[in-house]
């Protein structure tokens, strides 16, 4: 099929290869030259692994092709609306002026046999305003369904091809058999298919988002309980993770989310449930929101307990970007942890395996320093922000002739407790009692 996507960020540049990879003529398009120049020279501008190599396939087959404007020389049979939806800057809610913008010029090259297909998480009710608004400027009634992608950063091609679920919201049967064939190799495969009404289809997404964040949350929650009774948060999610119906997943206590998706979610959907009169349902996301911004500030008054005042004390932070296998640093706990430390006067030297160069000079009151060795030398603490397995492997031994305190915070409740306590460092894990 010939499919358009439009919007190259994280979900249209991933969509749309793996739009590519399942066999069909992908045009993908976005107004930023850079972007498109560089996804044309098989080039991903993000670290996504994987990514890459599938795109230089696709764009070897000619399967893909990326461009700034909206022509076509033939309209496509479906075009995915992958645009972002940032936190608006004056207020919580999701910004939706780039999906509209995006639809209005798309209406100029559309046929009424078209499907229209929006992708972004957006706030419930925002497709209908959608549909009109494009059959507004089209001058014909269009067809639109909603798809939402439940993609990961680290796993996103993965994600896209082999979905747990694939969720369709329509309003007419036409639209749903377009997405249908779209589709067809993964449904195929016997993966659930959730058909929907358009509403529903853009709820799920921002539900989702909100549950995981709420089970983040909730065990750190559980980790703020244990650091004032003596209890161990990592054993505790271990024991109630065994039920099947809370399961493990999504249970690891730390110093919480981060990235575009989950905070701006949580406070979008507040935000809309508010407007529609029903902000007291979802009134508890203001707590997850605050209860994953405590354990941020839990970080700073550790680092004040342990090394009393901050004003030029020596500090590592180990990792950047708000997970690892990404280089995303959106609302990312650790940069935030290092920034205030910085703020509060102590010399923060940062190290990432891959965010240093998006980072690039931002923020000069950072040191970045590439070499992990080089990074260690002379610190006073060590906080591990990212579980990069990079760090997972550090040898707690030689690393600690490096430094000039063997303390380490572990933000992330991934380091071997015993080995680095053998090697003589203090470790402070977040949430447990394993502090020696
Ligand atoms: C999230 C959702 O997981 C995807 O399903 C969704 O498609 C995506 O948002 C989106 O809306 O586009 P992502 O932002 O890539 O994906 O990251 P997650 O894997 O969800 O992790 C989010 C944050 O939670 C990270 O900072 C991670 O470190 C943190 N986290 C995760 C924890 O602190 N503890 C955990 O147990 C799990």
């Amino acid at each position: 099929m010939k499919i358009c996507v439009v919007g190259l960020g994280y979900l249209g540049a991933t969509h749309a290869v793996a739009m590519a990879t399942l066999g069909h003529e992908v045009l993908g398009i976005d107004l930023d030259t850079n972007k498109v120049d560089y996804l044309n020279a098989g080039k991903v501008p993000f670290h996504e692994p994987g990514l890459q190599e599938s795109l230089r396939e696709a764009l070897s087959t000619e399967s893909v092709a990326f461009q700034t404007s909206f022509e076509m020389t033939e309209p496509a049979s479906v075009i995915f609306i992958c645009v972002g939806t940032p936190q608006t800057v004056s207020g919580k809610s999701a910004d939706t002026s780039f999906v509209f913008s995006a639809g209005e010029s798309l209406a100029k090259v559309i046929t009424p046999e078209t499907v229209v297909i929006g992708k972004s998480t957006v706030p419930v009710g925002t497709a209908a305003a959608l549909r009109d608004r494009i059959s507004e400027v089209a001058g014909f009634p269009i067809h639109l369904a909603w798809n939402p992608e439940f993609l990961r950063e680290g796993t996103a091609l993965e994600d896209s091809l082999e979905p747990d679920r694939i969720v369709i919201g329509s309003w007419d049967d036409y639209s749903s058999q377009k997405l249908k064939e779209v589709y067809k190799p993964i449904l195929d495969r016997g993966t659930p298919l959730v058909e929907v009404d358009v509403p529903t289809a853009e709820l799920v997404k921002v539900a989702a988002n909100a549950f995981l964040a709420t089970k983040v949350s909730f065990i750190n929650a559980m980790a703020e309980i244990a650091e004032v009774s003596g209890a161990d948060a990592v054993e505790l999610a271990k024991a109630i993770g065994y039920d099947e119906r809370i399961g493990n997943k999504f249970l690891r206590n730390g110093i919480g989310f981060g990235g575009g998706c989950l905070p701006k979610d949580i406070r979008g959907f507040v935000a809309r449930a508010e407007e529609l009169g029903a902000g007291e349902a979802v009134s508890f996301l203001k707590d997850v929101d605050a209860i994953n911004q405590r354990r941020r500030a839990r970080v700073l008054s550790l680092a004040a307990e342990e090394l009393g005042e901050l004003k030029n004390k020596k500090v590592l932070m180990l990792g950047l970007s708000f997970k690892p296998d990404s280089d995303d640093m959106r609302d990312s706990p650790p940069l935030d942890i290092a920034l205030r430390l910085a703020r509060a006067g102590a010399q923060v030297t940062v190290h990432d395996p891959v965010a240093l160069s998006a980072l690039g000079d931002k923020h000069p009151e950072l040191i970045m320093e590439q070499d992990l060795s080089a990074a260690a030398k002379d610190q006073e603490l060590v906080i591990l922000g990212t579980e990069w397995s990079e760090y997972k492997s550090i040898d707690p031994a030689s690393f600690g002739d490096l430094v000039a305190n063997k303390l380490i915070i572990d933000g992330r409740n991934v380091l071997d407790v015993a080995s680095w306590q053998a090697a003589g460092w203090r470790l402070i894990a977040l949430g447990r009692n394993v502090h020696n």
